[in-house]
């Protein structure tokens, strides 16, 4: 979606003088570590995670997403230039569609399902994530979302009291369209896994409390991270949120991989190349201050993870190998052979609502299973949910119905609700095997 305009924060009650200044960063909080009343509750519960699988490459992957700036824009900041000089900088990273909502989504299932909006919707709980991959070996796993106002909140957004501007309007610094996780009703209506959908308050305390888990991924809010504001703005962010913690041992030890990356290009027309880095302690010493040119996706986060602790796979484009390429120095560690797309092979990874699948109002065909014979970067098979019609395999789906001709909305699509749903799935406890 396009940054709010000045026109759009005058409308929504933004006073002028706060309009004029409207990029200018300010700390929600004393700094990361310390909780805060501007994320509207404090952290009630603490994680007992510990590192207890011990990956080929690393023992922990925090993923952190920034929104909507092309690669050069960010590529000539000054802060993401200095991380770039500590770490490894992937030139041909891509998101794998527009807009926010479904590269997302792709991150944690292996696909976006034909999702072409940032409406509110739910995915059946018979599809698997990512979390079924980590728990299926016992790798911990959490999401932090800024200005979330509770764990596991299901609402389409929150707004919360205006720590930019005191005294504005309510702002909407949440938005559930940047946390995936909630639309999988395998994590969301799960009573235990969903309460690891935390708040930064319960980040503070998780990091404080020495258990942050072995998987985790940040969703700063829409102001820090560049959506409504700028990447000036989100450079501020950095400096305040991420820049302390790069040496806080609790959060990046000698084994923790930090991915920082956005969703998608500010520009709609040219290929979907963003800025992403690999930082932290799991960067071997003489990669720091690289450059790799192999050919990513947001795929590549999933078969990365699976490459190194041996996971299963999920069977869905985290197994189609030329856009899933595993991160070179993991697949290097884990003997995983990437492939190398010519250069004017590579997509432009920037169609909207072209593929078909059960999210779409275009091209709508129900989920089909995953290719059950598929071989992921893990070497293990592809995890089934309960629930999941194994036979109902992409070749046996019926054509593609469009939705939006016929004036219906998808099955899979909700109006906003605001409480988090009832447990039914039980979650079996796994252990590091
Ligand atoms: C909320 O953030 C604002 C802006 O930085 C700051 O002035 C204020 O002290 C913060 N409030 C609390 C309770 O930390
Ligand atoms: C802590 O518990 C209270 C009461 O149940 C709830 O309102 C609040 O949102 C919780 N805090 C978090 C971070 O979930
Ligand atoms: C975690 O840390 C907080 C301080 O942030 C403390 O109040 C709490 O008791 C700790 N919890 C555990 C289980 O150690
Ligand atoms: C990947 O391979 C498939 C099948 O050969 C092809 O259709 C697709 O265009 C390729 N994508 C890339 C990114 O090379
Ligand atoms: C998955 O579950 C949904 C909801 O129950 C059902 O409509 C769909 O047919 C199932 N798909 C597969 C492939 O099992
Ligand atoms: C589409 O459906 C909505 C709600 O059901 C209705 O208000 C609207 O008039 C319909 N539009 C068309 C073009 O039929």
């Amino acid at each position: 979606m396009p940054r709010l305009s000045v026109v759009l924060l005058l409308a929504s009650g933004v006073r002028l003088a706060a309009a004029a200044t409207a990029q200018v960063f300010a700390a929600p909080s004393k700094g990361p570590l310390m909780q805060t009343a501007n994320y509207t509750s404090f952290s009630n519960s603490t994680l007992k995670d510990k590192v207890t699988c011990k990956g080929k490459a690393f023992n922990r992957i925090i993923q952190v997403w920034l929104e909507n700036t092309n690669f050069a824009t960010t590529a000539s900041t000054p802060i993401f230039e200095s991380l770039a000089e500590q770490g490894i900088l992937l030139t041909n990273y891509n998101g794998v569609t527009h807009p926010s909502q479904p590269n997302y989504v792709a991150a944690i299932g292996g696909d976006f399902f034909g999702m072409h909006g940032d409406n509110m919707y739910h995915i059946p709980s018979n599809i698997s994530t990512v979390v079924d991959l980590l728990e299926d070996k016992g790798v911990s796993w959490a999401s932090y979302q800024e200005n979330m106002p509770a764990d596991g909140f299901y609402g389409v957004n929150y707004k919360a009291k205006n720590y930019l501007f005191p005294g504005s309007a309510d702002y909407p610094y949440y938005v559930r369209k940047h946390n995936a996780l909630m639309t999988y009703d395998a994590v969301s209506q799960d009573a235990k896994r969903v309460k690891r959908i935390r708040t930064f308050n319960d980040f503070a305390n998780d990091v404080v409390n020495g258990t942050l888990p072995q998987w985790v991924f940040v969703t700063p809010n829409i102001v820090n991270d560049a959506h409504d504001t700028t990447i000036d703005f989100a450079a501020s962010f950095l400096e305040y949120w991420l820049l302390p913690l790069l040496t806080d041992s609790r959060v990046n030890d000698g084994e923790t991989l930090i991915l920082l990356t956005f969703d998608e290009t500010e520009t709609y027309t040219i290929r979907n190349n963003v800025f992403a880095v690999l930082l932290g302690g799991a960067i071997p010493l003489n990669l720091r201050g690289t450059t790799d040119d192999t050919l990513y996706t947001h795929y590549s986060s999933l078969s990365t993870v699976q490459a190194n602790w041996g996971l299963k796979s999920l069977g869905r484009q985290d197994t189609i190998a030329n856009v899933s390429n595993v991160f070179s120095f993991v697949a290097d560690k884990t003997g995983y052979k990437n492939v190398k797309v010519p250069a004017d092979q590579v997509p432009q990874f920037n169609q909207i609502g072209v593929v078909p699948g059960a999210l779409s109002s275009i091209h709508f065909v129900p989920f089909a299973a995953p290719d059950l014979k598929a071989c992921g970067a893990g070497g293990g098979s592809v995890f089934t949910r309960p629930g999941l019609n194994t036979e109902l395999t992409v070749a046996l789906l019926p054509p593609p119905v469009n939705l939006l001709a016929l004036n219906k909305t998808t099955p899979w699509q909700m109006s906003p609700r605001t409480t988090s749903g009832k447990s039914i799935i039980p979650c079996a406890d796994a252990t590091c095997v």
